[in-house]
């Protein structure tokens, strides 16, 4: 299926290797050889009935006995992984995955650069890779959680079917971790799947590991946001993962990388087409001014400052999902080389060490924002949410070209990296979208205007009617220019039981 420009890169990671072909006769689908490693094979088939039955508490609510028109990884390949159809979700053949095996491949970064990747769990590092991969894991079942009610309001088949592919897919990332913590962890890691299964997004008691996992996805340009921003924060961790010298890791989100970037093209194309139709109803109503805000709603399409405003919260809390600009556990996960850069192995420039390296990191010193070089094994994080926000604004140039060929003066801008953080550098500081450090007055003076207020939500929810007539849209949203897998427009993407 067709991909936007901003996402051949992930998939080219995966290009060049050989075609593996995945066994779909037994129970877990793999290209793993599950069959001659019979003690994995039985505790992941133990595994099994409880990730079902997570699937059918916390998966898309209403929709298990539907047939969705899903696309399922049939080989790694990418100019043949995919085969669509129409399947059941609990049906969905969720696999162990991994990209092929790169011959001689060699640790990318760190202080053992170099030398062969692992195949087998380094013994002194064993719980911090541990950790990384319970990270991971935690976020993939987190948001199926997050976005378990928005079937019953989409505003189409063609984006209901979107939601229910991001789902399974994100159950078969679950999959992907759960795999390697049983596979090479022994007892913790079954126990660690199990724990997987067990927390809850949002729960008091049990919540998901990172915050972003626990905020609610309540409606559909959430969901949109959610897709284009924090999918995106997956793509960057994964794409660390990718160059971790634990090679099965590597191999591992090499592949997942090929699914996050349909994830990111639904948030891109969702968040476009919601721009598409306030365009197209403000210039029919001969609407000139954007902050028209009453008359654009009148419309029943989505006003522009709302929309800055989501992206506003969407992006600000995702950043917080980097962890501390300085951290000194992901410099361990790098000097081990658990755990690369942004695209490590192509990196030109620098040694991969970075024992006497600097970055510079945004701070904020007696009232100010400071400029400091740090060390940049412990700057590891600010420079993947560098990375991350630089890769964010293609998507918002896109948008933002839509708005300037309707003729609207209005631009989707990234707020200043210190806004409305919570974790890092920047936490308890009050700072305006465009980067002035305010009073607590000041702040709670302008919130409203820069992230969601309730005026705003309780419209987005007025306009979370479910449209769900093959080849209709609801008000708010264009139709896509596209069919998945080149279907006309009126096709059934989920037939409703
Ligand atoms: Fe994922
Ligand atoms: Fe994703």
């Amino acid at each position: 299926m067709s991909q936007p420009d901003t996402l051949v890169e992930s998939v080219e990671q995966v290009r060049g290797d050989a075609f593996v072909e995945v066994k779909y006769d037994e129970a877990i689908p793999n290209n793993v050889d599950l069959s001659s490693d019979k003690q994995l094979l039985r505790a992941l088939e133990s595994w099994h009935p409880n990730y079902l039955q997570w699937w059918q508490d916390m998966g898309p609510e209403g929709f298990q006995t539907s047939e969705v028109y899903l696309r399922t990884a049939v080989g790694v390949d990418p100019s043949g992984w995919a085969k669509f159809g129409h399947v059941k979700m609990p049906d969905y053949r969720w696999g162990i995955l991994l990209a092929p095996r790169v011959e001689g491949r060699t640790i990318p970064c760190g202080r053992h650069k170099g030398q062969p990747a692992w195949q087998e769990v380094p013994g002194e590092y064993r719980s911090l890779l541990r950790r990384l991969i319970v990270v991971q894991g935690d976020t993939e079942p987190a948001s199926v959680e997050q976005q378990r009610f928005l079937g019953k309001s989409a505003p189409s088949l063609y984006d209901m079917r979107n939601l229910f592919q991001v789902n399974v897919e994100e159950g078969r990332h679950l999959w992907a971790m759960v795999y390697l913590l049983v596979k090479y962890f022994g007892k913790d890691g079954r126990e660690e799947a199990q724990a997987l299964l067990e927390r809850r997004s949002g729960q008091q008691d049990n919540p998901r590991i990172l915050g972003a996992f626990n905020e609610r996805t309540p409606d559909w340009l959430s969901f949109f946001m959610f897709t284009y921003f924090t999918d995106r924060d997956g793509k960057m961790q994964l794409a660390a993962l990718a160059e971790s010298g634990f090679d099965p890791l590597s191999r591992s989100c090499r592949f997942m990388l090929t699914e996050e970037a349909h994830h990111l093209f639904v948030g891109e194309t969702g968040v476009q087409r919601t721009i598409e139709a306030t365009c197209a109803a403000m210039k029919k109503a001969g609407i000139t001014d954007p902050h028209d805000v009453a008359a654009v709603r009148k419309l029943g399409v989505v006003d522009l400052p709302l929309l800055q405003r989501k992206a506003n919260f969407h992006m600000s809390v995702t950043r917080d999902l980097f962890g501390s600009e300085i951290s000194s556990n992901a410099a361990e996960a790098f000097s081990t080389g658990l755990k690369g850069r942004f695209n490590e192995a192509k990196l030109e420039g620098d040694d991969h060490v970075l024992q006497d390296a600097t970055y510079t990191v945004t701070r904020v010193v007696d009232g100010r924002f400071v400029d400091e070089a740090v060390p940049a094994l412990r700057a590891i994080n600010c420079r993947l949410l560098d990375d991350y926000i630089a890769d964010c604004q293609g998507g918002i140039d896109r948008w933002n070209k839509v708005i300037e060929k309707a003729g609207f003066a209005f631009r989707i801008t990234q707020p200043h990296k210190g806004f409305n953080r919570r974790i890092g550098e920047f936490a308890g500081h009050r700072i305006s979208p465009d980067g002035r450090l305010l009073t607590e007055a000041e702040w709670h003076a302008a919130q409203g205007n820069w992230l969601p207020n309730d005026d705003d939500m309780q419209f987005i929810s007025s306009l979370m009617k479910p449209c769900v007539e093959p080849g209709r849209y609801a008000s708010w949203i264009a139709p896509p220019a596209r069919g998945i897998n080149n279907q006309p427009q009126e096709f059934e993407y989920v037939k409703i039981a």
